[in-house]
């Protein structure tokens, strides 16, 4: 079955196609960011014009690279939340206006379960274990530790309760006045730094679950550290607090998730969202992950940060519907569909 994957929750108008779930046929990202550069931050107004603006070349794009026609299509996918409300809607709408044009099913899909289940596409045979799975979400919009029962079915064990993490990548990027999006930007700028040069406390959550994450406190630590320097800063010390920040996030966010798994017994973690390109990240759950004998699926750099090829893949499970039954859910949470 060839379901076509239409992701516009944020800057990418991202499309692609992929056959039975798991071969990526062909798959177009492209992103407004540089309109965005200037303000430090995405802004919804123009990336709802920008999708408007470069939807309709993207499919032309993608048809043509792939080499298929409308007719070849069985199913059309589309991320209906969360994400900025005006970018959802202009991908809702195409395809829907697609769906009723070619006379196709579609399906909506959450886009926080196809962060996760990218990391599964390519691995079908992992799909049929039975295994307790811990899930982890590290997006701009996102952080979230879950409990996966399904590909579509997960149970919130903890989540942010301010700032997603790669949020908090990107405005501490802006004090420290490296480009946007900051979570890339500190990565390579904590190349040169050492990772021990500050000491940031992670935050005790009071209340709630104890697998809640809050980034303010790092975020505010960062911003009096900046301060107190003024306009003196040497790349140097740009470096070190780069690498310090990111240290002590990553840290954090790899001892939550293995406590995690051995809370509910699990013996698999799913990873995924922008931020899981990360490579100490990457390396620091690959390393845990070993020690405690969990099996990790974590999606190739490619299917990390937006991209439609993970909505095409999870829209070819579920139930599709009419175009009439389909609405778009800017605040739609991870526990459902
Ligand atoms: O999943 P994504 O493309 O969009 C959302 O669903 O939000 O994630 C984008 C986020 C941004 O905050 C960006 O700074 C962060 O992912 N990100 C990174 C890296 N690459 C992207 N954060 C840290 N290190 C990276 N290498
Ligand atoms: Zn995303």
């Amino acid at each position: 079955m060839l379901v076509l994957g239409v992701e516009t929750s944020c800057d990418e108008t991202a499309l692609a196609l992929v056959a039975d779930g798991h071969r990526v046929v062909a798959s177009h990202v492209v992103s407004s960011l540089k309109a965005h550069q200037p303000y430090g931050g995405i802004v919804p107004e123009i990336a709802s014009r920008a999708h408007v603006e470069l939807f309709t070349l993207s499919l032309e794009l993608l048809l043509k690279q792939a080499s298929v026609v409308p007719s070849d299509i069985d199913r059309i996918a589309v991320t209906h939340g969360p994400g900025l409300p005006g970018s959802l809607l202009m991908g809702v709408a195409a395809a829907k206006a697609l769906a009723l044009a070619w006379k196709k099913p579609i399906i909506g899909v959450n886009h926080l379960h196809a962060h996760l289940y990218a990391a599964l596409m390519q691995r079908p045979q992992d799909l049929s274990e039975d295994l307790p799975t811990i899930g982890l979400v590290v997006s701009g919009g996102h952080t979230a530790l879950v409990r996966m029962d399904g590909i579509r079915k997960f149970r919130l064990m903890g989540q942010t309760r301010d700032d997603a993490v790669g949020e908090a990548f990107d405005k501490v990027g802006k004090l420290l006045k490296l480009k946007f999006p900051g979570g890339p930007e500190i990565e390579r700028t904590a190349e040169q730094g050492n990772p021990k040069a500050f000491r940031f406390s992670v935050p005790k959550i009071r209340g709630g679950s104890p697998f809640d994450f809050s980034y303010s406190g790092i975020k505010t630590a960062v911003y009096y550290k900046v301060k107190e320097q003024g306009d003196g800063v040497s790349q140097q010390w740009v470096a070190d607090m780069a690498a310090s920040f990111q240290h002590c996030v990553v840290e954090e966010l790899a001892m939550k998730t293995l406590e995690a798994c051995r809370q509910e017994g699990a013996y698999r973690l799913v990873v995924g969202g922008g931020v899981i390109a990360n490579t100490p990240l990457r390396e620091r759950l690959l390393a845990v992950c070993a020690d405690s004998n969990i099996a990790l699926a974590i999606p190739p750099l490619s299917l990390c940060t937006d991209n439609g090829a993970m909505i095409a893949g999870l829209g070819f499970y579920g139930n599709p519907s009419v175009p009439d039954k389909l609405s778009v859910l800017p605040d739609l949470r991870v526990e459902l569909n």
